[in-house]
């Protein structure tokens, strides 16, 4: 059972969501959110720090002062952005898990670490990618999820360290949204298609990507963190899988809601070639046998739900 609980990079995509889900299950006082920049919405019910994951020092700092326990370390720039500074990338992703890493390490926490689907390159199997594989990146958002998932295993097999983590789908929320990653457009197709009935999509028509609904990727990070360590038999990194389509697959969806919604396409060259290089749907048995994975929600489900939501959310913000 978790106590007390550090988020760094707290105000990112999966952050802004998981540290309320977390202070819902483990208290609000227990769930330490921090981010290198002010997050007003994570202030409101818990303590919240500004914290510089790639300062050694000030992350041990917070880890003694609050007593903490277990680290979520989620701080990272997304796939495409990672390709406009590969250098910048590798510095911000890799310098923010060395921290932690060590820090988890000093002070005998727990760490979760996400990966990636992008862990995965243009030689792996594309169809039901298997949990243990090839995987040969060609992003160096890629690579740093592979080195990343490399050194968790190092740092569990060398320290003793309980280090876990999950490669995501694409993240599917309305609430948070994405910077900067390949898989953005399954979150701004839904927004664009109740604003104004038309989107036009940097991915190419027929391109699959595994996607992941976020209450899904919540109740997965909770649930791999309080798995039985010794049903265990993988570690960094584990295949999730719910649901695997193209641009054209979720806009035929989407119309089942908004008949006269539209998908122009104006594919941007490095989405293109980073999708392709991705795997189509990934085998998520291990997660399924070793910690009882089992997802909730499929697109059609998602879709439903997300057009509830965003509808009276978007018009409320246009007519205001
Ligand atoms: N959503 C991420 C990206 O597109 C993949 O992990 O970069």
């Amino acid at each position: 059972m978790m106590k007390k609980i550090l988020i760094i990079g707290a105000g990112g995509q999966i952050g802004s969501e998981l540290t309320t889900y977390l202070r819902g299950i483990y208290g609000d006082a227990n769930v330490v959110a921090t981010d290198v920049r002010e997050c007003k919405g994570l202030a409101e019910n818990g303590p919240f720090e500004i914290l510089d994951a790639l300062n050694a020092t000030a992350v041990a700092s917070a880890v003694g002062r609050h007593h903490i326990d277990t680290i979520f370390n989620l701080v990272a720039l997304l796939s495409a952005v990672g390709e406009r500074n590969p250098q910048m990338a590798w510095g911000v992703n890799m310098g923010a898990l060395m921290n932690s890493l060590e820090v988890a390490r000093q002070h005998h926490c727990a760490l979760f670490t996400p990966s990636s689907i992008g862990a995965f390159g243009p030689n792996s199997p594309k169809d039901m990618t298997p949990q243990d594989t090839i995987m040969q990146p060609t992003t160096i958002y890629g690579i740093c999820k592979v080195t990343g998932e490399l050194l968790g295993n190092y740092y569990a097999l060398k320290y003793g360290i309980d280090t876990r983590s999950i490669r995501f789908p694409g993240i599917i929320s309305n609430l948070t949204h994405p910077g900067g990653g390949t898989t953005d457009y399954a979150v701004e197709i839904y927004y664009e298609a109740i604003k104004n009935r038309r989107y036009t999509c940097a991915v190419p028509s027929d391109v699959y990507m595994d996607m992941i609904y976020m209450p899904d990727v919540l109740r997965a990070c909770v649930e791999l963190m309080e798995a039985d360590p010794s049903k265990l038999v993988h570690r960094n990194s584990f295949n999730i899988a719910s649901m695997s389509f193209t641009p054209e697959i979720i806009a035929a969806e989407i119309r089942r809601h908004i008949p006269d919604f539209v998908l122009a396409y104006d594919v941007d060259p490095v989405k293109e070639s980073i999708s392709r290089s991705w795997p189509d749907r990934l085998d998520d048995t291990c997660a399924r046998e070793e910690w009882g994975w089992n997802p909730q929600w499929d697109l059609p489900r998602m879709t439903e739900d997300m057009i509830r939501v965003l509808t009276p959310r978007l018009v409320a913000e246009s007519v205001g």
